[in-house]
């Protein structure tokens, strides 16, 4: 069963995304097993202090490398970890492959930070890998930890009823989805394209795809400088 250790101060936050829909039916099949571990329970003051001011100034404050050390020690000695991650705004950019690559995973600790940053020490010497979700800054790493989990376990297999329906994603073969409808076939003069109704199910396959490249020329032209990378 894959593992993953989710290390921040905000726990509470990952309740709702965990406890609903696919993630939560993983947990409960035993495809995943999810722990949230407390990072203030790691400090080591009576203040339960896990930041403190920048040395040589700056805005904000920073998380300190202490607990940080103290609470990825303690999950190693119960396993070992493919990788440890840190969620990052300037981490590697997520994308489909590397989802594709960590759920082949069996160990993952997300770090979420927190204030202006972290000590740069824990970057250097505790951390295997950073990820960022994007090319924004959020309050923290928690909303990022909980999309990359995400993205991971609904690729494990068996995670989806229907194991093809990961396969189709859009993005899984480099293409975006093509358009899909569902009754009525006409709304407010608004209609279902014609061939979808034909019953033709090569003709159908072939409009499919067509509509996929369309798509992907105008909406993620860059998807196809990767294809041909690959060839
Ligand atoms: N922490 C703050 N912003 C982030 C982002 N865009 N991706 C990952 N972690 C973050």
């Amino acid at each position: 069963m894959m593992h993953i250790d989710i290390i921040t101060i905000f726990p509470e936050m990952f309740q709702g995304p965990f406890s609903v829909s696919i993630i939560k039916r993983a947990i409960e099949k035993q495809h995943i097993a999810i722990q949230l571990h407390n990072l203030r329970d790691y400090a080591t003051d009576r203040h339960k202090k896990v930041d403190d001011y920048a040395f040589a100034g700056g805005a904000g404050m920073v998380m300190l490398i202490e607990p940080v050390d103290r609470c990825i020690s303690a999950l190693k000695e119960k396993r070992q970890y493919d990788e440890i991650i840190y969620m990052s705004p300037d981490g590697l950019l997520l994308d489909q492959d590397l989802s594709n690559k960590l759920s082949l995973r069996k160990n993952l600790i997300l770090l979420c930070g927190h204030y202006k940053g972290i000590d740069e020490r824990i970057r250097e010497h505790l951390i295997t890998m950073e990820i960022s979700i994007g090319n924004y800054v959020l309050s923290g790493g928690e909303l990022a930890a909980a999309v990359l989990t995400d993205s991971i376990v609904r690729l494990i297999p068996g995670v989806l009823n229907d194991e093809t329906s990961a396969l189709s994603d859009s993005f899984q073969d480099g293409l975006v989805s093509p358009p899909s409808y569902t009754r009525p076939r006409s709304y407010k003069g608004w209609d279902v394209p014609e061939i979808l109704l034909s019953g033709n199910e090569s003709k159908i396959a072939a409009w499919k795809l067509d509509q996929s490249l369309s798509r992907t020329s105008i909406r993620r032209p860059e998807f196809f400088d990767k294809l041909k990378k690959n060839k």
